[in-house]
Order: C-alpha cells, then sequence, then structure tokens
C-alpha cells in the first residue's frame, strides 16, 4: 500500500454552498441587497439539506471512507440562545447515514457563515463571539459527540488575511463604503463599520476574535467529554519567493500563515487546505506565469503547492495533518485527474519523509456555490443539474474513488 492502514479519503462541503435556503446566515443577507457583490444568490443550492442521503451513499459506493460537512449555525441557534432540537437532529440523521454506510463523518462547525444575529451583535470583531461560538460548539459536541469522527472548528480561520493581502478583495475601507455591504448593513440596522461578517474579519481584533473562538471551541467541546480529535482549519498558502521578494514573502509567511500555525498548541491536528502556490519578488504579489495552465478561477495549476504547504504545516505547527481541502475548478475533468494525482504524489513524499499525514479530503464532493462566483466555477467530483438537481458521477470521482479503495497510487 502506499498510504498508512487507515489513511481518510475523503471529499468535502460546506452548508451554505450546498444544503440550500440558508435563510437566517449573513451571506444570504449580502448575495440579497441590491447591489451585491455576489454574482448571483446561493437558492436551493444542491438541495443537500433533502438529498444528502442520495449524496453520501454515491461517495461511499465509490470508494471513499470519510466526508467532511459543515452544519450551519444558523439553523441550530436561529436565535441566540434558543438551540432547535429539529435541525440538530437533521444533522444527527446526516451522521448516521455517514455510518450506516462506512463513512467517517469529519463536521466543521462553522464554514464562513454565521447566524445574522450573531452579526449584529458585533460578529468576528466582537469580544462576545468566542464565548458565543464556544456554548454552540459544547452543544452539538454533547448531542451529536458519539456520532463524529473529527471535528474542524473554524474552516480558514485566516482568509480574512489571505484574501485581503493577497488582493483578491480590496481594502477593508472601500469594501465598508461600497452600496452592497451599506445596504446589508441597513438591513441589520447597524453601521457598516459594525458589519463584520467572518470571511472580512482581517483586522488584530478580528484575528484574536476568530483565533479565541477557536481555542474556546476546543475546550466547550472536550469538556462534554467527546473524545473525537478537533483541530481547525487553516488556507495554508504556498508562498515563493522570487529573487528579490524574499523579505516581502517572509512578511507575507509570517502573517497569513506562521502566526496561525502557532497558535495551536493542544489540538489534536491542523487541518490544511491549498489550491495553488504565490509568488513574491520586490514588488510584492506576482502575476500568474505565463505559459503556466490556469483553472476556471484564474489559480495557476500547481499542485505541487500542496506538498510544501503539508511540510510547513506541520514544521510550525508540530502537528499531525488532515489534508482538508484541495482541488481545482476546471470544466475539464481530466485536468483534475493530472491535477490530483500530482498531489497526491506530494503526499506520498510527506509520507515517505516521516510527515504525519492523516487523510486526503478533495474539494469538493459536488460542483456548489462558489460564494462571491455564483455557480460558474465547478470543483466538484459529481456534477448537478440545477434545474433537476440531478447528479452525474464524473471521472474522476470514480478514479480516485478507486485510489481511496486501494489505498494506492497508480
Ligand atoms: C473554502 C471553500 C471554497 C474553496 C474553493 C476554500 O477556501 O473553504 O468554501 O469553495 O476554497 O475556492
Amino acid at each position: 500500500m502506499d498510504f498508512p492502514k487507515g489513511f481518510i479519503w475523503g471529499s468535502a462541503t460546506a452548508a451554505h454552498q450546498v444544503e440550500g435556503n440558508n435563510t437566517n446566515n449573513d451571506i444570504w443577507l449580502l448575495e440579497h441587497v441590491e447591489h451585491s457583490m455576489f454574482k448571483e444568490p446561493s437558492l436551493d443550492a444542491c438541495d443537500h439539506f433533502h438529498r444528502y442521503p442520495e449524496d453520501i451513499k454515491l461517495l461511499a459506493d465509490l470508494g471513499f471512507n470519510s466526508y467532511r460537512f459543515s452544519i450551519e449555525w444558523a439553523r441550530v441557534e436561529p436565535e441566540e440562545g434558543h438551540f432547535s432540537a429539529a435541525a440538530i437532529d437533521h444533522y444527527r440523521r446526516m451522521l448516521m447515514a455517514c455510518h450506516s454506510h462506512g463513512i467517517k463523518p469529519f463536521v466543521t462547525f462553522h464554514h464562513f457563515s454565521s447566524p445574522q444575529w450573531l452579526i449584529k451583535a458585533g460578529g468576528w470583531e466582537s469580544d462576545d463571539t468566542p464565548a458565543l461560538f464556544a456554548r454552540y460548539c459544547g452543544r452539538l459536541a454533547a448531542d451529536l459527540g458519539d456520532l463524529i469522527a473529527g471535528g474542524c472548528t473554524i474552516n480558514e480561520a485566516n482568509i480574512g488575511r489571505v484574501l485581503i493581502s493577497s488582493g483578491v478583495l480590496p481594502p477593508m475601507d472601500l469594501i465598508r463604503t461600497s452600496p452592497g455591504w451599506v445596504e446589508a448593513s441597513d438591513q441589520l440596522g447597524i453601521s457598516a463599520d459594525d458589519f463584520n461578517p467572518f470571511m472580512f474579519a482581517v483586522s488584530e481584533q478580528g484575528q484574536r476574535v476568530v483565533m479565541a473562538a477557536h481555542h474556546q471551541a476546543v475546550e466547550a467541546i472536550r469538556a462534554t467529554g467527546a473524545t473525537f480529535p478537533v483541530g481547525v482549519t487553516l488556507a495554508v498558502q504556498d508562498i515563493v519567493a522570487v529573487k528579490g521578494g524574499e523579505a516581502i514573502a517572509a512578511q507575507h509567511q509570517l502573517e497569513v500563515n506562521e502566526q496561525y500555525l502557532t497558535d495551536l498548541v493542544g489540538d489534536d491536528f491542523v487541518g490544511v487546505q491549498c489550491y495553488t502556490r504565490h509568488r513574491y519578488d520586490a514588488n510584492g504579489a506576482m502575476p500568474t506565469e505565463e505559459g503556466v495552465e490556469l483553472t476556471q478561477m484564474g489559480y495557476e495549476f500547481w499542485p505541487e503547492a500542496l506538498e510544501s504547504s503539508i511540510r510547513q504545516a506541520h514544521a510550525c505547527s508540530g502537528l499531525p495533518v488532515l489534508v482538508t481541502e484541495n482541488g481545482l475548478s476546471t470544466t475539464d475533468d481530466s485536468r483534475r485527474i493530472a491535477f490530483v494525482e500530482r498531489a497526491l504524489q506530494g503526499v506520498k513524499n510527506c509520507l515517505k519523509d516521516g510527515v504525519p499525514v492523516m487523510g486526503y479530503t478533495y474539494w469538493s464532493l459536488l460542483d456548489n456555490y462558489e460564494w462571491m462566483l455564483g455557480y460558474r466555477p465547478t470543483f466538484g467530483l459529481i456534477a448537478v443539474d440545477r434545474a433537476t438537481q440531478q447528479r452525474t458521477v464524473k471521472d474522476s470521482a470514480v478514479w480516485l474513488g478507486n485510489i481511496a479503495r486501494s489505498n494506492r497510487l497508480g
């Protein structure tokens, strides 16, 4: 076997991107304002809220042994302090569906979207948020912990830093004065300066709140007696210094990767999420290199980035690594196979050198709602016809499922 016994082979989704009709969270609000920065609203998404039995069965039939999905806080706690037993039951049924197919469920407690009431109360810049998040996580661990195989508190705790400092989003002062932002704040009855969704938590305070929320959540989960491993996931950037860019690259590396990776003492693992490399020269972030193939996202097709990110995550944190996301958006499924094959070669190299890699999770199980970019980018192993909700398994899904089943590459 090329991979250790018990290696986790999974695929992932996030509630807001697949469930449909998550009307009570901040992203839905941002999608629906007149001057939205989101290309289109999520609406029914993949109707995974109702169709999870079929989707989990497909995943299992393909040969995978794990499913990483997120629980929607705004469903479970629709009003502050009021937990919905019906919503928690729904997620219990999802967890049971995983077990009945021999699938280990990895649960993400927060994947970008937050309840509107939390945002009204100051969101991810408020010192009250870590305790509120920890209470919600503790409740889930108490009610569902017996069925959870692994827990990710927060998805990509560093995403705000990554999006802003890599220039994907404009600086926050511009965002805060943009019409869609102002409209969303008005609807919540708060000022544009007090509107603080998770993805935009880029200030020092925002970063402190996010990491405090993670640490308090780990404590709250463990306090229930739950024994599943728990960690956070990070968008670990493969930062490459090109001649003259060493100092800028080192600074960026510190800001987006190291200061998070060194703040995980006591966690059971670190979730690594990686999609491409990022080059820096003396002028800062460089454009994509001429001649290098681009993905639908405009990223360089650079699967070797995963190996660097895994090595770095382990070296900085000292923790075992679970690849919680890796993949690409393309309309040419053969390029997906080529990408994952090279990425897995990198995982094998890490394992050979003794880096503890627990598993590999492909993003994503389904073609789904890619946040501000809407439904155009297709990351999925399974295509979804959103008019009929019909699923079509792609060749890459069969290919990766066979690798999962044999625990062997090639
Ligand atoms: C996020 C996913 C997203 C994916 C592809 C990650 O940053 O966790 O929600 O769809 O990247 O862009």
